[in-house]
């Protein structure tokens, strides 16, 4: 009991099942997590149980993906009528794609936004996991902060989840501060990656708190496979290319703070800076996976400000274990401060995410497999992409036995567009497609990007197409021959690639 430094909410402990009571059939709830860091672990999983036998669906809204199975049993038990805005679940993402569940795929710096300018859309009933509640009844957030200060701002009730597995002392590394509304809205005065502008804790009004409810289950581990020969060479060449900036003046060895999204490509990229030869480095990223910590312990990375902290199992147990050593070079943000335009053009982020596939003229898809299936969402791509003073897209040159090449023709559906795209890198090599026009940009990321299996396939569209004429030249008929022909027989090789024009 002694987490709970406010007396008056101390009669409002209850189980996990009773406070799941409060949330009823077609209730919005606005729910802590971020990419499986600091979610709700009792009482969401509670709701999807509670759906087994008794009608009750309800529209979730997170930071991002949930942790364990919570999506997956909300979506297979029916409990699900929308989510939003993002997730990374398998059998969540089974039911979006069926149409069982309504899904809004959104820039994650944006739903905040989304819930002030649209007063109507009311949020039931928050559920936040926290690691404390101060003397005034506020809470301290664990492993993320995401959207949980405005789902607590406009929910008309609030359940509180404290959770014991975290250390106490992870209290003060959150800065928090509830944005005003457009078009009120104030200058974020955020001037590097340390830079604090708001409180360590949620505020809440106490009358809002109608359940506490006790947790000792820790954060569902991140599985990172280990940098393979792909990873491992796209990371090189990205490292080569901030060399060369560095060389020609254009960086200096401590960079500008980095950005890096999911996964073992981002991972593995980010590793790779243990051995470069760039120092004092520094983050404004929104996920800090476990190459972050080893940045740190090598002595390489100075700060790192995020929104959520998502590591594996053996990484959350060096930094739990020995807290205070990392603690001063942390702060977690609401995921509107994290990725906020603002900021993230301000400081000159490096933004470096992966994509599904590119084409030749650099747009990216993040999200669509095949134009069609969502696969996890766009996160915060698109907020670092846009806004920031680079932005690299990564991913392997093709996949599936090759059955697949990740540069095509023209993308099956556009999340960022030629436009919020600096640099294109794949195991192949890098396109630093700056100042390029359409068709330079083609020969560049043909040239250096595409697996030598699709290079002359590509080549022939890109040169067929160009003697068609056009600033940005297609054959629109054959655009998505690629896709269609990975549908009817599995793979994107062709046949024959001959005459391919009308
Ligand atoms: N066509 C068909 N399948 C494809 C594909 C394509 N063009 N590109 C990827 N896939 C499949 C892969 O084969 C793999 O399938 P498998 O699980 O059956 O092996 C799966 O999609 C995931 O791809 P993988 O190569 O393992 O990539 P990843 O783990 O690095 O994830 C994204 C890549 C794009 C899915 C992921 O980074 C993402 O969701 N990004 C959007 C969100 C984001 O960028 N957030 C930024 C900050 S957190």
């Amino acid at each position: 009991m002694h987490r709970i430094k406010y007396a008056p909410y101390k009669d409002k402990v209850q189980s996990a099942e009773k406070a799941s009571l409060l949330i009823k059939n077609h209730h919005i709830l606005g729910v802590s997590g971020f990419t499986k860091a600091g979610d709700s672990k009792a009482v969401l999983p509670k709701v999807a149980e509670r759906a087994l036998h008794e009608e009750l669906k309800v529209t979730v809204l997170s930071g991002a993906s949930l942790g364990y199975d919570t999506d997956a049993n909300l979506a297979k038990n029916g409990a699900l009528q929308k989510r939003m805005p993002f997730q990374a679940d398998a059998t969540l993402r089974k039911s979006i794609n069926n149409h069982e569940v309504l899904y809004v795929d959104q820039h994650l710096g944006q739903t905040a936004d989304m819930l002030q300018k649209i007063d109507s859309f009311k949020i039931d009933v928050a559920i936040i996991e926290a690691v404390s509640i101060t003397e005034d009844g506020y809470i301290v957030p664990t492993t993320s902060v995401g959207n949980s200060p405005i789902f607590v701002e406009k929910a008309d009730k609030v359940i509180i989840e404290v959770n014991t597995s975290f250390p106490e002392s992870l209290a003060g590394i959150h800065d928090i501060k509830l944005l005003k509304k457009q078009p009120h809205r104030e200058i974020i005065p955020i001037l590097n990656s340390d830079t604090r502008i708001g409180d360590s804790f949620i505020k809440v009004n106490p009358e809002k708190v109608a359940a506490i409810v006790y947790t000792e289950i820790p954060d569902s581990p991140a599985v990172i496979s280990a940098p393979d020969e792909k990873t491992e060479a796209i990371s090189k060449h990205i490292l080569s290319f901030l060399e060369k900036e560095v060389d020609e003046g254009r960086l200096t060895e401590s960079l500008l703070p980095l950005q890096a999204g999911i996964g073992k490509t981002a991972n593995a990229i980010l590793s790779g800076f243990t051995n470069s030869r760039f120092k004092n480095l520094t983050m404004y990223s929104e996920v800090l996976q476990d190459s972050t910590f080893d940045l740190i312990d090598s002595g390489k990375l100075l700060f790192a400000s995020a929104s959520s902290i998502t590591v594996t199992q053996s990484c959350s147990d060096k930094i739990f274990n020995d807290f205070e050593k990392y603690k001063s070079k942390l702060l977690l943000r609401p995921q509107n401060i994290s990725n906020a335009a603002e900021v993230i053009s301000r400081l000159g982020v490096i933004g470096i995410n992966t994509a599904i596939e590119f084409d030749i003229y650099g747009n990216v898809n993040s999200t669509h497999i095949t134009g069609t299936k969502m696969m996890n969402g766009i996160g915060g791509s698109g907020d670092f992409a846009r806004n920031g003073y680079l932005s690299i897209f990564a991913c392997p040159s093709m996949s599936k036995e090759g059955r697949i090449s990740h540069i095509v023709p023209m993308v099956s559906h556009t999340d960022h567009t030629e436009h919020d795209v600096d640099v294109l890198v794949t195991e192949q090599g890098l396109a630093d497609i700056r100042g390029l026009a359409p068709v330079e940009r083609a020969r560049v990321i043909i040239k250096n990007c595409v697996h030598p299996d699709y290079r002359e396939q590509l080549l022939q569209y890109f040169e067929e197409a160009y003697q068609l004429g056009g600033h940005t030249p297609h054959i629109l008929k054959n655009a998505f021959s690629w896709h269609e022909e990975f549908k009817a027989h599995g793979t994107m090789k062709m046949e024959t690639f001959a005459n391919t024009t009308v």
